[in-house]
């Protein structure tokens, strides 16, 4: 027996349903990790957390969000702080127009919600880098709202449920698998619901070997019964990676003691950090740059500085992978013979002690602690 629901999917029957909803929520109540967001379940922790967890592990979200609610514990601190200052937080767990967003829709939320995260979905939805995901996750975990949610890890999940063998992210799965977001849900309990199926799909329903076994749906999964766990959900294709050879050069005026950092442009990849000045250059042997290469570098530092350095030095190689790109990043120190009075806007000298107030790239973080 099959039920249709509104947008005429087919999905199992209601009997299969219920064991779905039992079976996860006790499990859940068992099993469920002790994450410092589900402590003291308020929407304002739920978004931030949700935000976090977009794109990145919870064992790496984890210290961010202790640190960041410490610092902003509610919408209005995070609203009047500097956006600088809010980066300088969010530093290392990459994406960081989420932290722009997250930041620009707290003062949404100060000046048209008198402070107060709102409840209400549709507002919710409104603000900034606020999706359906996120605006559901958000009122289901910390209101108990009746709303469904679909991520990576429900992706996977539903897939296996549903024995659905298509892209997981076409268009025509993702309406499936709200639709059946929607059918799946209880009447009650939802908050524990909805985080239940993610922590299945994060702790059982891995994408590799996952532990069958120990599966709360194991007898009433599809593709625990066919054993074809491999081939649902629909194996990605690999990311391709692309290598690139860059450039930084630490500046420094040899009198003060102070660098010159450069802010990273709209498009740049990390817009609105800081970074050592940094460009594509490919250098054969680091260690031993040839003229014609050490006065590429020179021209290139002066195209984006206006400074000209004396001697290059190489001081060390960074490795850094970020979304598609593997980055082989060769740094060099020089000194100024002047320090130029007036710069480009989006250049500094600091001295090297105040880089910690200041949020730098990964790399530039690195090669920040290198000269320290
Ligand atoms: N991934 C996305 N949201 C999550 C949450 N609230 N708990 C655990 N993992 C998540």
């Amino acid at each position: 027996m099959t039920n249709k629901s509104s947008e005429n999917f087919a999905f199992p029957d209601t009997l299969w349903r219920r064991k779905v909803r039992t079976r996860i929520l006790n499990w859940y109540r068992r099993n469920a990790r002790d994450l410092p967001w589900r402590n003291n379940l308020h929407p304002y922790r739920s978004w931030v957390s949700e935000i976090m967890l977009q794109q990145t592990q919870v064992a790496t979200v984890i210290d961010y969000f202790n640190r960041f609610i410490k610092r902003f514990p509610d919408v209005v601190s995070l609203a009047n702080a500097e956006q600088q200052e809010v980066l300088r937080y969010w530093e290392g767990l990459g994406y960081y127009r989420r932290a722009r967003q997250l930041h620009l829709a707290a003062q949404v939320v100060r000046d048209q919600h008198d402070g107060e995260f709102p409840t209400d979905f549709e507002s919710v939805l409104a603000l900034p880098g606020v999706g359906r995901y996120t605006a559901g996750a958000i009122l289901s975990i910390s209101r108990n709202q009746r709303l469904p949610i679909v991520e990576a890890n429900t992706n996977r999940l539903f897939a296996r449920l549903l024995l659905h063998d298509e892209d997981v992210m076409s268009s025509s799965s993702q309406k499936r698998f709200w639709a059946f977001a929607e059918w799946i849900l209880p009447r009650k309990h939802i908050s524990d619901f909805n985080q239940a199926l993610m922590e299945v799909g994060a702790l059982v329903c891995t994408p590799q070997k996952p532990d069958c076994k120990g599966c709360p749906l194991k007898s009433i999964c599809p593709t625990e019964l066919q054993q074809c766990w491999e081939r649902i959900p629909k194996p990605k294709k690999k990311t391709k990676y692309e290598n690139l050879f860059e450039v930084a050069v630490v500046l420094r005026d040899p009198k003060s003691k102070f660098v010159l950092i450069r802010q990273c442009e709209a498009g740049e990849r990390w817009e609105g950090l800081w970074d050592f000045p940094r460009f594509e250059c490919s250098v054969k042997k680091p260690k031993q740059p040839t003229r014609h290469e050490l006065s590429r570098i020179s021209s290139k530092l002066n195209q984006l500085t206006d400074c000209s350095a004396t001697q290059l030095n190489w001081l060390t190689q960074i490795k850094h992978g970020v979304t598609k790109s593997r980055i082989a990043l060769n740094c060099f120190q020089a000194d100024v013979p002047r320090r130029k009075r007036k710069l480009k806007e989006n250049l500094k000298w600091v001295h090297p002690d105040d880089l910690n107030n200041i949020p730098l790239s990964v790399t530039g973080r690195k090669l920040a602690k290198s000269i320290s």
